[in-house]
């Protein structure tokens, strides 16, 4: 099994399943123009954060990492008209592309952008009252993923739901002594995750058109 054949897996399942439209696909293809990196979720990821969005009757929705606005479009996508997506991005540059895809898209009205370090952010977002979220999509910087969970479980709501992306990184998630900051912040994830009872919590791994990868899904238990 390799790289090749994880791709066509997931060629077949767009495909069959009809996962991409002309919408999604313009919108990879401005990201591109632009010189944006291919680093957005694959459509069959794009397709489970649908889901998740509308499984949880979510109305209020945080994101950190918006690139694009790929994995926002397909959340976005499964609010309510008066649902509300906020999206935390450090760059100026990706986050006007990502504005335009989301008009393009029709769903510019229920999304913010807030332009900056996502940390910087947090703050702000509280003293307005931002929140309890539905649910949160963590795929910024890797090394901050733990502090983003943190302030996440802070202000979701009991049921919410948390997804945190890219924490198996290519397997090195259960290498104790791995020197990537990235992959030890993943491990400080899981071990936050594990001290907090009120947390019900897994990791999936996965492969694909991103390689081998995976991530975190938690629910705030409300009972
Ligand atoms: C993996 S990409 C996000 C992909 C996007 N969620 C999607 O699937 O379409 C990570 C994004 O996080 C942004 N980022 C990196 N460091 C950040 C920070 N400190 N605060 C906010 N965003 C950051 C990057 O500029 C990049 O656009």
């Amino acid at each position: 099994m390799d790289q090749e054949r994880w791709s066509e897996v997931d060629a077949f399942v767009s495909e069959r399943l009809g996962l991409e439209d002309e919408t999604l696909a313009a919108a990879l293809a401005a990201a591109e123009e632009a010189g944006l990196p291919a680093i957005q979720v694959s459509p069959p990821q794009g397709r489970l954060l649908q889901m998740l969005v509308r499984m949880q009757g979510a109305r209020r929705v945080l994101e950190f990492g918006t690139l694009g606005g790929y994995s926002t479009i397909w959340m976005a996508r499964a609010l309510p008209a008066d649902g509300r997506l906020i999206s935390l991005e450090a760059s100026a540059e990706y986050a006007a592309v990502a504005r335009a895809n989301l008009d393009r898209a029709g769903v510019g009205e229920r999304v913010e952008i807030r332009v900056g370090p996502a940390l910087e952010a947090l703050p702000t977002l509280e003293e307005q009252g931002a929140g309890p979220f539905d649910l949160v999509f963590i795929d910024a910087d890797k090394v901050n993923t733990p502090n983003y969970f943190a302030w996440a479980v802070d202000h979701a709501r009991p049921g919410a739901l948390i997804v945190a992306d890219n924490v198996v990184r290519g397997g090195t998630l259960a290498e104790a002594d791995s020197e990537d900051p990235a992959t030890q912040a993943q491990r400080r994830l899981h071990d936050e995750i594990a001290a907090d009872s009120r947390l019900l919590a897994t990791t999936i791994q996965t492969v694909g058109g991103k390689s081998y990868d995976g991530f975190t899904l938690v629910w705030l238990q409300d009972g």
